[in-house]
């Protein structure tokens, strides 16, 4: 117990622990230092989703995001490579621009007092820099902060903070082979998406996002060619897989889920640790739902939807169909939210369909817990 009690001290006893849950309890939804946390040690160590290749074709094209709590950008340079950085003017607090994405031509210019940069980071111009900071100002010392930048299956653009993070292959692990096969690269972005802010902890989601316990009763499809029943599920290091067959008598061999055997059987809910669900409803069709948390009782979902064959109309259905399901979660999450509140409560022990639930939630306890190493932050190039 700390020295000064919490009311979560000061409430024990009406209701048992449960040994050896792994759910979210109540103490971890609330609390402002805690978060903060977790938005360095776990977001600032991840491959965390920035968006897609589709808005970084021409030079100076470039897309906004987060990571955690720290804005960045990725921007073609002008030699056609993808660069990342801390969206933070190097003079003040300023971002150099938040549009989600769009063109800066040849300059990143910062809209406070005009510091402008190369696509390739460097300073390039301080207006008045002599009257202003005399002869021993040296732009090279305030290049922007790069980040690492990897792009996934041709298409998705993910940032790390890390320099000890291993690569994004390695991250998704057995994932990357099977994304590999569905053609991700050739898919085009519908041009609808869905993003909206919802008043839950970006944990509450990540809890019901890799919960195949409560599908088929806050998700009732009846007539669906998905059989909810023959749910199967795995968890593993970054990577969180769920697949829901279309025939439940197919026998998910030795190679599930990630062989080719299993390509086009059944629905896949995968999930790409912390910020990303992937789903394959079948091969050449890929949605995105991506988490950016912005405060303890605020996240932001962004939706999208690629497809192989261009059929808008099968896109729009399948966007509404995500809209809907999406609505009945964060419905039922708001609920969570308000029963969270409580000091007094303390969760019940993990369904064997909330595997996944209970490894990620393991895995943020894991990160969170862990000491940033020398260096973690320090990467070559990086300006001081
Ligand atoms: S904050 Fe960017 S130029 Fe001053
Ligand atoms: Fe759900």
């Amino acid at each position: 117990m700390s020295i000064t009690p919490t009311p979560h001290d000061d409430a024990a006893g009406l209701v048992p622990e449960t040994a050896g849950t792994s759910l979210l309890e109540p103490r971890e939804v609330f609390d402002q230092q805690l978060f903060e946390r977790e938005m360095v040690r776990v977001h600032g160590r991840s491959w965390i989703l920035l968006g897609d290749t589709e808005d970084l074709e021409q030079p100076g094209d470039y897309i906004t995001a987060r990571i955690g709590l720290q804005k960045v950008i990725v921007i073609v340079g002008r030699d056609g490579s993808l660069r990342g950085f801390l969206n933070s003017c190097r003079h003040r607090a300023s971002s150099l621009c938040d549009d989600p994405a769009g063109n800066t031509g040849r300059f990143l210019t910062c809209p406070y007092h005009q510091w402008s940069y190369r696509l390739n980071g460097e300073l390039a111009v301080v207006p008045d820099q002599d009257r202003m900071y005399g002869p021993d100002f040296d732009r090279a010392d305030y290049s922007l902060v790069p980040i690492r930048i990897e792009v996934g299956w041709g298409k998705l653009v993910f940032g790390c903070l890390s320099a000890r993070t291993p690569s994004l292959r390695d991250w998704v692990a057995d994932l990357g082979p099977r994304y590999d096969r569905m053609g991700i690269e050739s898919t085009r972005r519908h041009p609808r998406e869905l993003d909206q802010v919802y008043t839950m902890n970006w944990k509450v989601f990540l809890e019901n996002a890799n919960d195949d316990y409560h599908v088929r009763f806050v998700h009732p499809r009846p007539g669906s060619q998905i059989d909810p029943l023959g749910t199967r599920n795995l968890a593993e290091g970054w990577v969180c897989s769920s697949y829901k067959p279309y025939d439940r008598d197919l026998d998910p061999g030795p190679d599930f889920p990630h062989g080719p055997s299993f390509d086009g059987t059944g629905f896949f809910a995968d999930f790409i640790f912390p910020s990303v669900n992937p789903l394959v409803p079948v091969p050449g069709q890929l949605v995105t739902v991506r988490n950016e948390p912005l405060t303890p009782t605020s996240t932001r979902l962004v939706t999208r939807v690629y497809t192989s064959d261009g059929d808008e109309v099968a896109a729009e259905e399948l966007l509404d169909e995500i809209d809907r399901t999406n609505t009945e979660d964060t419905d039922m999450i708001a609920v969570l939210m308000e029963g969270l509140r409580s000091p007094f409560l303390h969760v019940g022990p993990a369904a064997s369909w909330e595997r996944r639930s209970a490894h990620v939630m393991d895995m943020v306890r894991a990160e969170t817990a862990r000491e940033i190493a020398p260096g973690e932050f320090t990467h070559s190039g990086a300006a001081r």
